[in-house]
């Protein structure tokens, strides 16, 4: 069946989550990252999804502020720079506005403007998400924000992408998902979307049972190859 629908996951898809720390070292507050923002920014990211997996396994649910928050103060305390709470705090803050991606705001419009409903389907709580899209200027790009607060468990959780159907009444195969993280894209791909892999880092493909549908280096061409899936 044609999509008829674009779902994007938002952290590492539409916004750069090493925004914060690169946005923190170029201020004087944020001097102690000049050399280190990068290293601090993967740590964070691996620590933040780590503990949704393990919250997701053993059912001990904690929103995604609370484990950014955790795996914020586990990176800091790694490298030595957990006795700075004003260079923690900035950080939480600089995560509430992180930049889109370049392309991001033009690719909606286009999606928008050839009759796609695009939504967001994220880890995110409903809060981030509306502080993420109004900051980037996407928010009347989107026409939900679904968080998977309403569900309690975190992605690739199956009742995640299901969350999808309830909203829109849609089968899968009239579903483009779309995601940066490979093992998002995986999850997706079982549930039995059609999947875009935006493969912005130039990683290997995650070695899951199931595959991307077409992987991408950005979202600039989403618009223009859309009516090949
Ligand atoms: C999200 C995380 C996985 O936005 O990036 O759901």
């Amino acid at each position: 069946m044609p999509i008829t629908h674009c779902i994007f996951d938002a952290y590492g898809t539409l916004f750069d989550v090493a925004g914060a720390a690169r946005a923190a070292a170029a201020t004087p507050q944020g001097a102690a990252l000049s050399q280190h923002w990068a290293q601090l920014a993967a740590h964070w990211r691996a620590k933040q999804l780590e503990y949704t997996w393990l919250r997701a396994i053993t059912g001990d649910h904690a929103d995604f502020q609370q484990v950014t928050q955790d795996g914020l103060d586990w990176s800091l305390e790694a490298m030595g720079l957990d006795g700075d709470p004003a260079l923690r705090a900035q950080l939480l803050d600089l995560y509430r506005t992180l930049p889109a991606y370049p392309e991001v705001p033009a690719m909606l419009q286009a999606l928008n403007a050839a009759g796609y409903t695009c939504a967001i389907l994220s880890n995110g709580t409903p809060q981030m998400l509306s502080d993420a899209v109004t900051s980037a200027g996407i928010d009347g790009q989107l026409d939900a924000l679904l968080s998977i607060e309403d569900v309690g468990i975190y992605k690739p959780a199956r009742a995640v992408y299901d969350m999808v159907r309830t909203r829109y009444d849609t089968n899968p195969d009239e579903v483009l998902f779309v995601s940066s993280n490979g093992w998002d894209a995986a999850g997706a791909s079982g549930y039995g979307f059609n999947v875009l892999w935006v493969n912005r880092a130039g990683q290997p493909v995650d070695r899951m049972p199931h595959k991307p549908t077409r992987t991408e280096r950005d979202l600039t061409n989403l618009p223009h190859f859309i009516k090949e899936f």
